[in-house]
C-alpha cells in the first residue's frame, strides 16, 4: 500500500472520507478517519446549524463551528491528516476558506463549483489545496485558470464520478451516459491525460483520488488500476458508529433498497442522489414546503421560487427527522448492512492494496 503523499503532507492509507454536508462529517468522523490513517474531512456546509445564534447569525455560527469541529477532530488525532470540504455555491465561501485555514486544515477540497479563486483566497499559507472535477472539461478549466492565474497546479485532484452522494457535477444526460461505469473510465483517462500535461509542465506530480461508489476493497483496487493515488469514499462511513449524523439517519441506508435509491433535482438546479422518501413524494407531487427564514446560504438560490428549502431538509437529515429531510446518499447506501466502526471500514478497504 502506498502513502497518499502531497508535498509535505502523508496519509499513510490512501483513503481519503469525503466531506458530507450538513452535519454529517463533523469532527468526530473525520477525526476517527485521520486516527486510523486515512484523510478525515469535514463539511462546512451550514456547520454552525446546532449553535444558538444560528438562525440570527449564520455567518457567526458557522465561523465558530469551523473552530470547533476542528478542534474536536485534532484532538482525535492529533497527528492526522485533517480537511474541510467547502462549496464554491456557499454565500461567504471565501470567509469559510479563510477560516478553516485559521483553524489548522491540512486541506480544503472544494467543489460544487469550480473553485477558482481558491489559491487567491489562501495566499501562501501552508495549506493543500483540492479542486473537485467530474468531467474532462472542468478539468481542464481549473488547471488552466490556476495555471495562468497563480501559477499554481493542485495538491491533489479529486475526480467524483456518476455514482458519489450528494450534489452530483454532471447534468442529467451526461448522468445518464457516464452511469454506465465503463463509459465513465474513459472520461476518467481523459482526465488523468489533462493532469499528466501539467505535471510534465510543472515537473512535480499531481496526486490524484477517484471517489464516487467505492465501497469494496475490489473497488478501491480497480480505481487505483485506472492510475490514481487515492480513493474518496463517502457513502460507506455514514453508517459507522462514528459518523457524526443521527442514527435514524444511518438506519435509512441500511433499510434502503436499491430501487429507493434516486436522483433528484437539488433546489439550486443541481442534480442530487437522495433516498426515496416522504418529503421527495410531497415535492414530486408539487407541493411546495414552507421554509424557516431564508440563511441566505446559496448564491444562486431563490427563496421565492424553489420547492423547498435545501438547509431545512439537510438539517432535518442530520437530526434524524427522517420523513422532513432530504437524504443525500451515493448509489451503493442501499448495501449497508450494519453499523460498523471507522476501523473495520478502514480496514476492509486497504484490504487488497
Ligand atoms: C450524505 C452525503 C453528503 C455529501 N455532501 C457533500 C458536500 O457537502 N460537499 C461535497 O463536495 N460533496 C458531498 N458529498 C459527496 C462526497 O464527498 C463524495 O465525494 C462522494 O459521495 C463519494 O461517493 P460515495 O458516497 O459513493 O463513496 C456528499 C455525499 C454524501 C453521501
Amino acid at each position: 500500500m502506498k502513502p497518499l503523499k502531497m508535498g509535505n503532507i502523508e496519509a499513510k492509507v490512501p483513503v481519503i472520507q469525503g466531506g458530507m454536508g450538513i452535519g454529517i462529517s463533523l469532527g468526530g468522523l473525520a477525526g476517527a478517519v485521520a486516527l486510523e490513517g486515512g484523510i478525515g474531512i469535514i463539511s462546512a456546509a451550514q456547520i454552525g446549524y446546532r449553535e444558538p445564534d444560528f438562525d440570527t447569525d449564520t455567518k457567526a455560527a458557522n465561523l465558530r463551528a469551523i473552530k470547533k469541529e476542528y478542534e474536536k477532530a485534532r484532538a482525535i488525532a492529533p497527528e492526522g491528516v485533517i480537511g474541510f470540504n467547502l462549496m464554491v455555491a456557499m454565500r461567504h465561501y471565501e470567509d469559510y476558506v479563510r477560516s478553516a485555514v485559521e483553524a489548522g486544515a491540512d486541506l480544503i477540497v472544494s467543489g460544487a463549483g469550480l473553485p477558482t479563486d481558491l489559491p487567491g483566497i489562501v495566499e501562501d499559507a501552508p495549506v493543500k489545496l483540492a479542486p473537485i472535477v467530474s468531467t474532462e472539461k472542468s478539468a481542464k478549466v481549473i488547471l488552466k485558470y490556476w495555471d495562468k492565474k497563480y501559477n499554481r497546479i493542485p495538491d491533489l485532484l479529486v475526480i467524483e464520478g456518476p455514482h458519489a452522494g450528494g450534489h452530483l457535477g454532471f447534468a442529467r444526460e451526461k448522468l445518464t451516459e457516464f452511469d454506465d461505469f465503463p463509459v465513465y473510465i474513459e472520461e476518467i483517462k481523459r482526465i488523468l491525460a489533462v493532469v499528466k500535461g501539467y505535471e510534465e509542465q510543472y515537473g512535480k506530480k499531481i496526486p490524484t483520488a477517484l471517489g464516487g461508489g467505492i465501497d469494496t476493497p475490489e473497488r478501491v483496487r480497480e480505481a487505483m488500476e485506472l492510475g490514481v493515488d487515492a480513493v474518496q469514499v463517502a457513502t460507506r462511513f455514514v453508517t459507522t458508529k462514528e459518523c457524526d449524523a443521527d442514527i435514524r439517519y444511518k438506519n435509512a441506508y441500511i433499510e434502503a433498497k436499491k430501487e429507493d435509491i434516486i436522483i433528484v433535482k437539488s433546489p439550486v438546479g443541481m442534480p442530487g442522489r437522495a433516498i426515496n422518501n416522504e418529503m421527495i413524494k410531497r415535492v414530486a407531487a408539487g407541493e411546495k414546503i414552507p421554509h424557516s427564514p431564508c440563511h441566505r446560504c446559496l448564491h444562486r438560490c431563490n427563496p421565492a421560487q424553489i420547492p423547498y428549502c435545501i438547509t431545512d431538509a439537510l438539517i432535518h437529515a442530520a437530526k434524524g427527522e427522517i420523513e422532513d429531510a432530504l437524504l443525500f446518499c451515493g448509489a451503493n447506501a442501499y448495501k449497508a448492512e450494519r453499523i460498523e466502526t471507522v476501523k473495520e471500514v478502514i480496514d476492509d478497504l486497504k484490504k487488497l492494496l
